[in-house]
């Protein structure tokens, strides 16, 4: 039957049409690319892959740089793009031209509607020009498209680094090599592979069998944090590791997209593994056994014996062929000097080399395997810890307990890598709502590590030339799984990315979360099991002016409203419509939710109030708060929220070895009947109780009348101080808590400072 022409609908299909390629090209012009180019330009041609389209590869580009292009083109298309010369196609033109593209790594990718064409600077650059083309593919209605435009392109830093744990947890050969496409498709040319550690040896030494039979190994694995007591076990053995001829091709694999891998091998600390199966590396002699549980163990190699040398000279020796990187990692970090302090051996090799104290001890220890290394053509890069009794004469630093030890480096003219953990450590947490998974703690949203800038103003130019780039951290003791593992990593390690390669003038917060927005179905046609909450409700509370706290909420959420109630009801499209910090006028639950065109997104969230009658009040500390334990605002001891148990929200105060003493000024004497304060004690995280917590009250500030003691503190976590006291009539509270001093032997890292972690002062 042949339908009569029938105007109206003729019409509508027009319109229709015109609304699907309006809608189609204006998504096409939304995508991006990640990390942010040098210079965009955009033109309204777009190019059409059609069945005849192929590549075009001039001599002397290696067959390997499309290896990844071609496998995602058909993962997205279903076929293959044939390679070669073809009359009369359209066709995608490969080339490289050193001059045209001054910068290494550089490319320039141009795009009409006839002809792709991507000219490297060198072979990392065609490479770089097709993962970025990867991600201007656009597919729509079966047709694959990519918007017309030129890119010109080149990286900040020419050190773009991601590293892996896999001793807390061991990842296969195929999660690596999955791992190692997706740093190359966010051009991050370095992967720091850390291979050793307490928990586990992971790369075969064949002069060394039992690092394959007893180090690879660990009888089983903590469950929960560490830092709850007393510690859980699974009762399952655990392990694996390597073999040579595994990481040769996984080298190999990460050399085809541009990666170099820097193995490190851990000393002089975090060596419990290797001692397990070879106890004559350590000062006492063992018995030891592979970690089970996560932190720094006292048992490290021995200094004093000839025989450490020999063993970590030969192991060197198996890993050098196989790694061609420049550089090898030897750790350095988080070495305690106990067993030092008492071991003959070590004694006798300080007064040999006239060394002063066991900082000089682990400097020497450094210093000889930078020689070795050295005389193998290799340089070393150690964390900020090698600093310790002066630095190796070539060696490189990561900056991880802060930036300090990279501008220390730098300084002194030697390379540095930066990765603080404060910024860039993707075992924090990336959000603080209470239903995240596990993580290792802290707080590292995706707007923090963003933010980040690399090159500090405490170094000129001519030292800032020494800052070789930015990398960021995975420790996997909290990601058992590659699942895990991506749910922690991404989107994070986007924004790593954009740090290293994007030009700091380039750099758009709102920019990166339009693009990474765009990014999700390429995210999801890789399988990537990737956080998607940055969108949800961040926070702030503050003093309004008249001293009053309010809550401060945002979600970046394009077209998103917020909506809140504060009776402990769910929030509908029905509750307040939050426009303005919220003041707080009553003790109680805050809930909020994000809604985008009616529909909910994200988790709810919620924050506990607690107001009391110091709440806005002066609060003086008599010592500052040190570390990651002072947000820079005291008024929050007062501000009617309580700290965690994660101790991530910044509302903990924390003193390292030194006590806690502060004043709150009510401003006017008024009847006080209650006192408290929070206290957290986690012994595994180094965080102790107070010896002593008094509560005195004054009415001039001058004469304090004590009116509660409190001695013992028997929680695990948050200690809630609750005190009744004989009504008075007071201006002036002062808290004193004694600092637990040095944490005493037999206990987690004896020896050290402990730290004393105080919120929320309550008077009622
Ligand atoms: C480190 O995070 N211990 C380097
Ligand atoms: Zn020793």
């Amino acid at each position: 039957m042949i339908s009569q022409f029938n105007p109206r609908k003729f019409l509508l299909t027009i319109l229709c049409l015109i609304f699907i390629i309006g809608h189609i090209s204006a998504q096409i012009k939304e995508q991006g690319i990640i990390p942010q180019p040098f210079k965009v330009q955009k033109n309204n041609t777009v190019f059409s892959f059609v069945a005849t389209t192929y590549i075009s590869v001039d001599k002397g580009i290696n067959p390997s740089n499309l290896i990844f292009f071609n496998g995602y083109f058909k993962s997205l298309s279903g076929r293959n793009l044939p390679v070669g010369k073809y009359a009369k196609s359209s066709i995608i033109q490969l080339s490289i031209d050193s001059v045209g593209v001054p910068q290494p790594e550089g490319y320039i990718l141009s795009v009409t509607s006839k002809q792709i064409s991507i000219v490297g600077h060198d072979q990392a650059g065609v490479f770089y020009g097709l993962q970025s083309l990867i991600q201007l593919l656009h597919k729509a209605n079966g047709k694959i498209t990519v918007q017309g435009g030129v890119i010109e392109d080149h990286p900040r830093f020419a050190y773009r680094g991601m590293h892996l744990d896999v001793s807390r947890h061991f990842f296969k050969v195929d999660a690596i090599e999955k791992w190692i496409d997706l740093l190359a498709l966010y051009k991050i040319n370095t992967f720091h592979w850390h291979l050793t550690d307490d928990q586990g040896w992971r790369i075969e030494i064949k002069k060394y069998p039992l690092l394959q039979s007893i180090s690879a190994w660990r009888d089983e694995t903590i469950i929960g944090h560490k830092k709850d007591s007393p510690h859980r076990f699974d009762g399952k053995r655990y392990g694996g590791y390597y073999t040579q001829a595994e990481v040769k091709a996984i080298v190999k694999y990460a050399t085809e997209r541009h990666i170099n891998i820097i193995p490190e091998i851990e000393m002089p600390g975090h060596a419990l593994a290797a001692l397990a199966a070879y106890p004559q590396l350590g000062c006492t002699g063992g018995p030891y056994k592979t970690a089970t549980f996560w932190g720094i163990f006292d048992d490290v190699y021995c200094a004093g014996n000839e025989e450490t040398f020999t063993f970590l000279q030969n192991v060197l020796d198996e890993v050098l062929p196989l790694f061609p990187s420049k550089y090898i990692h030897i750790g350095g970090d988080e070495c305690p000097k106990t067993k030092w302090k008492t071991c003959p051996k070590c004694q006798q090799r300080m007064r040999d080399e006239h060394l002063k104290d066991e900082h000089e001890l682990q400097s020497y220890f450094i210093g000889r395997m930078e020689k070795y290394l050295n005389s193998k053509g290799r340089q070393i890069i150690g964390w900020d810890e090698i600093l310790e009794g002066g630095l190796a004469p070539g060696a490189t630093v990561m900056s991880w307990t802060g930036e300090e030890g990279g501008i220390v480096a730098a300084k002194q003219h030697h390379d540095a890598i930066m990765t603080p953990e404060k910024y860039v450590y993707l075992d924090y947490y990336q959000s603080l709502y209470p239903s995240e998974p596990l993580a290792g703690g802290g707080y590292t949203p995706l707007s923090k590590i963003y933010n980040y800038e690399p090159t500090t103003t405490a170094l000129n130019a001519d030292e800032a030339k020494y800052i070789k780039g930015v990398q960021a951290n995975a420790w996997s003791e909290y990601m058992a799984s590659p699942a895990q593992a991506e749910h922690q990593l991404f989107p994070r390690m986007l924004a790593l990315a954009e740090i290293a390669w994007t030009d700091k003038g380039n750099k758009d917060y709102a920019g990166f979360l339009k693009r990474l927005r765009y990014e999700q179905p390429l995210l999801k046609q890789l399988n990537i099991n990737a956080a998607n909450t940055f969108d949800e409700i961040t926070d702030g509370v503050s003093q309004s002016p008249d001293h009053r706290e309010q809550l401060a909420l945002s979600s970046t959420l394009p077209g998103a409203h917020i909506y809140y109630t504060t009776d402990g009801t769910a929030p509908t499209l029905k509750s307040k419509k939050y426009n303005q910090p919220i003041i707080i006028t009553q003790s109680g639950l805050v809930k909020a939710a994000v809604f985008s065109e009616a529909k909910l997104y994200g988790r709810v969230y919620e924050k506990d109030f607690h107001l009391h009658k110091a709440v806005g009040k002066t609060i003086i500390l008599t010592n500052p708060p040190q570390g990651a334990y002072n947000s820079g605002d005291v008024s929050e001891l007062v501000n009617g929220v309580f700290g965690n148990k994660l101790y991530n929200d910044g509302q903990w105060y924390g003193f390292n070895g030194i006590d806690f003493e502060a004043v709150v000024d009510l401003g006017s004497a008024q009847q006080v009947s209650q006192l408290g304060v929070n206290i957290l004690k986690y012994h595994w995280q180094k965080m102790w109780e107070p010896q002593v917590l008094t509560f005195e009250t004054s009415a001039d500030g001058k004469t304090y009348t004590e009116v509660y003691r409190q001695t013992s503190f028997p929680a695990n976590g948050i200690n809630q101080v609750r005190a009744t006291v004989k009504p008075v009539r007071a201006r002036y509270i002062r808290v004193k808590a004694t600092n637990k001093g040095i944490i005493p032997p037999g206990e987690y890292i004896a020896g050290a400072k402990a730290w004393l972690l105080v919120d929320e002062i309550i008077v009622e």
